[in-house]
């Protein structure tokens, strides 16, 4: 175990670490941006990167790791959860791919730690990241779990600090609340606090999907953590539904990231095939165990009235809607 800054460093140490030049990595289309760009980054340097595509739930197909694997490559990285979507990965069948074909396999476990239960033997994997603030840990600290006889280049250069593989003073008080919080994640799943959590969602999705015509669940079929709903309700702008939820005391969120001015559509949900406008009329709602049966109940008010009223100032579904008539 290598104890980081967070998830990003735990990603870029375990792909920059591992690969050399002349190498071939395997990756997918929906990873978190700290293994596209450091993906990406790889490529720049002339190392040879393929990207698996996801079917339309958001499920990376084992049998195309298989086939995507070269005799140079080096490094298979697969996500465990997604961070939008929620859709678990099948890694335990990734890692017996990667096995067999004698590769090593990192997964960005950061979505996934303390919402499942995660058992490194099970999943077979070399390298697997994980962030504290994802689960009531301290910003600023994570860690890279790296299998014994797995050898590392550091990103650091400096002290003999984690066995040479971080150089650089240890964050004690982050990673004695990483510690903390990770034994109390444990501790949630003895009393079933994920089961609660999935309890929690399902009533949000369901009563949503009843109540909003023209609405649905991405991923929905797939395997999810308990804790993740996106849902795309179609004629409005998922950025205008965050704010106007945001003004009544709802916190949400999107994939969609603005740059240069325009709303991108989410690299995730286009690449589970949905069309640019579903895409950006998508929103992510994450559940913690703080939560109770009001919140959703809060949610449950606010959703629907918010996402008509966007509908009726909406040109496109006031067209749809008049045509049907
Ligand atoms: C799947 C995934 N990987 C990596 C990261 C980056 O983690 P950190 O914010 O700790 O750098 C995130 C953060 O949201 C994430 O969701």
């Amino acid at each position: 175990m290598v104890l980081t800054s967070g998830g990003t460093e735990a990603d870029n140490l375990a792909i920059a670490g591992l690969v050399r030049p002349g190498d071939h990595v395997v990756s997918s289309t929906i990873e978190h941006h700290a293994v596209l760009n450091s993906c990406k980054r790889l490529e720049e340097r002339g190392i040879e990167v393929t990207y698996v595509p996801v079917d339309g739930r958001g499920l990376v197909d084992p049998n195309d790791i298989r086939r995507a694997i070269r005799p140079n490559t080096r490094l298979v990285t697969i996500m465990m959860a997604n961070n939008e979507t929620g859709v678990l990965q099948p890694v335990a069948e990734i890692g017996k791919v990667c096995a067999e074909a004698d590769v090593y396999f990192h997964t960005d476990a950061v979505q996934a730690a303390s919402k499942i239960p995660i058992r490194v033997k099970e999943i077979g994997c070399d390298l697997l990241s994980i962030s504290g603030h994802k689960f009531h840990a301290p910003q600023g600290v994570g860690a890279l779990f790296v299998r014994k006889g797995t050898t590392l280049e550091p990103l650091f250069h400096g002290g003999s600090h984690e066995r040479s593989r971080r150089a650089g003073t240890e964050n004690v008080p982050g990673i004695v609340g990483l510690g903390k919080a990770a034994e109390l994640a444990l501790k949630g799943f003895e009393l079933k606090d994920d089961r609660d959590i999935a309890a929690l969602r399902d009533r949000l999705e369901s009563s949503i999907l009843r109540n909003v015509e023209s609405a649905g669940v991405n991923g929905q079929g797939a395997p999810r953590v308990p804790n993740t709903s996106n849902i795309y309700f179609d004629y409005i702008e998922g950025e205008a539904l965050i704010i106007s939820l945001d003004l009544k005391g709802l916190a949400v969120s999107t994939g969609a990231a603005c740059s240069s001015g325009a709303i991108e559509p989410s690299h995730v949900l286009t690449a589970m095939g949905l069309r640019p406008d579903r895409a950006r009329a998508s929103i992510r709602f994450s559940l913690g165990k703080q939560n109770t049966a009001e919140d959703v109940d809060f949610a449950l008010q606010l959703v629907p009235a918010s996402v008509a009223r966007l509908r009726e100032l909406s040109p496109l579904y006031n067209k749809t809607a008049t045509q049907t008539v």
